[in-house]
């Protein structure tokens, strides 16, 4: 997946003043960022769900120039957060998965992807009665359900995910990430806005910094996660340490225990 000089305007403001962005296939790519600097912009204006000037290519193609049913063939797109309004079941949430204009897809791939999530049983469960974590999961459920119920096997296939373990605990974050990961094992390709830096050093391959509406730079989690993009990118100075097997960057905020006092 590729975008050249991507620029987003909203109401009178631009919001992407011009960024390239590549991703490949087998691979994790996140974009991480202060709140604010155009992260979830950026991943719809790759999904094609708004407008943008410069251009976006998926497998080679110009999204512009492909159906809605094509698009969605292709990759699947985790919002940063859906509204429900009407009392569905799990399972109807799931089941949309297989509905984008695609022939009728394969009707035991909800149930699949709600395992892969650790939400089998729940399909019966109505939606919104589930908590915050749970719904985000029963999404997540959805666009995998999407994306393997599509034709095109012979491309791989995207899921654009936009923060997607925000509401998760522990045992969980892992368990979406793990998902994420194995896909990209098998040939997919993710994209990943990501809030967690630590969880960022562990999962991803590569890593885009957004800063107001710029790539700041980008990089392997090791090359970019470091000092200097701590200060400024999002202004503060704490050190980044590695853990010694691996070298796996981590933060640890309670170096900064002793400015919390007001
Ligand atoms: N529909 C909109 N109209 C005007 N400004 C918007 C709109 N959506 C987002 N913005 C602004 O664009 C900037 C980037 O937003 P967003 O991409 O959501 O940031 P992030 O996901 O990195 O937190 C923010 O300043 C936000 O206020
Ligand atoms: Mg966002």
């Amino acid at each position: 997946m590729k975008g050249e000089n991507i620029r987003v305007s909203l109401g009178r403001k631009e919001i992407l003043h011009g960024v390239d962005f590549d991703a490949e296939p087998g691979k994790v790519t996140a974009i991480i960022g202060p709140n604010g600097s155009g992260k979830s912009t950026l991943l719809k204006a790759l999904s094609g769900e708004i407008e943008s000037s410069g251009k976006v290519a998926l497998n080679g193609r110009d999204i512009s120039e492909l159906k809605p049913w094509q698009l969605a063939a292709m990759r699947g797109v985790l919002p940063q957060s859906s509204t429900v309004a009407f009392p569905f079941s799990v399972l109807e949430i799931v089941r949309l998965g297989l509905a984008n204009g695609l022939a009728a897809g394969d009707d035991t791939l909800p149930s699949k992807a709600l395992a892969h999530v650790d939400l089998a049983g729940f399909e019966h469960r109505s939606y919104q009665n589930l908590s915050g974590g749970e719904q985000q999961r029963v999404q997540l459920a959805r666009v995998l359900t999407q994306v393997w119920a599509a034709k095109y096997h012979d491309k791989p296939k995207w899921l654009l995910l936009d923060e997607p373990v925000a509401s998760l605990d522990i045992a969980h974050q892992f368990t979406v990430l793990g998902v994420a990961r194995n896909f990209a094992a098998q040939g997919g390709g993710v994209v990943v806005v990501m809030h967690d830096l630590n969880l960022t050093a562990l999962f991803a391959d590569y890593v885009y910094v957004l800063s107001e509406g710029n790539v700041w730079g980008s990089g392997t989690p090791t090359a970019i996660l470091n000092d200097k993009t701590m200060e400024q990118v999002y202004g503060i100075d704490l050190p980044i340490n590695t853990l010694p097997k691996g070298q796996v960057p981590f933060i640890l905020p309670q170096a900064m225990k002793h400015d919390l006092t007001v």
